[in-house]
């Protein structure tokens, strides 16, 4: 078992996926990554989740950013799945679905937590930068369905973070303030954040998010 934590090499491995064999690093590219588990096929949870990640596949794609789901379910199962998904969710589930009926993957990344199921993973998301580096850890219990909006909203802060040496504030959205990070000093505030910015405290210093008109 491995223990992953923040800043960590997302581990590489080989996969067979409904997509086709993958190389994990490879199949990243450049691109960001949002690697999520799920306990099992045929599961009603699961199908919501899936259909929903599917709805979300665009939004994802915009920001760079490709997906990929896991179970510790075979192939033909996943395909089988797959219909049931297109059809109840109304959608096209188009990014692949890893099939990991050895847990291998499972157990490198950790995803199987025995004193809840010693069968099947819990639901974890990695997100993964450009750098292949591990940026986010979430993990839930099977019976709770994840918000995909919020791993969005994350992926969002993430690259603001990357490019612009800015954080995002308690439940912060897509368009809002945001703050400069710690690390800037007040002398080069004006010419990193034209924008302006006004500092509640020597340690607060509010700036209009970046990269929006
Ligand atoms: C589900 O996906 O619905 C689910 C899976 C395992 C346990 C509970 C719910």
């Amino acid at each position: 078992m491995s223990t992953l934590r923040l800043g960590d090499l997302a581990p590489d491995f080989k996969a067979e996926t409904t997509n086709g064999p993958i190389q994990f690093h490879q199949w990243l590219g450049d691109s960001w990554g949002v690697l999520f588990s799920h306990p099992a096929d045929f599961t009603p949870v699961c199908t919501t989740e899936l259909g929903t990640a599917a709805k979300y596949h665009p939004e994802f794609t915009k920001r760079g950013t490709k997906i990929i789901a896991l179970s510790v379910d075979g192939l033909t199962s996943h395909l089988e799945w797959i219909k049931d998904i297109n059809e109840t969710q109304n959608t096209i589930v188009n990014f692949p679905i890893i099939a990991d009926q050895s847990k291998e993957i499972a157990v490198l990344y950790d995803m199987i937590h025995p004193n809840a199921n010693d069968k099947f993973t819990v639901r974890s998301v990695f997100v993964i930068g450009a750098d292949k580096n591990i940026k986010l850890i979430l993990t839930y219990p099977a019976s709770t369905g994840r918000n995909f909006d919020e791993i969005l909203r994350v992926v969002d802060s993430l690259q603001l973070t990357a490019t612009y040496n800015v954080a995002t504030p308690a439940n912060w959205k897509e368009g809002e303030d945001v703050v400069i990070v710690p690390s800037i000093p007040n002398c080069d505030i004006a010419a990193k954040f034209p924008k302006g910015h006004r500092q509640v405290k020597p340690y607060l210093r509010i700036t209009p998010q970046p990269n929006k008109l």
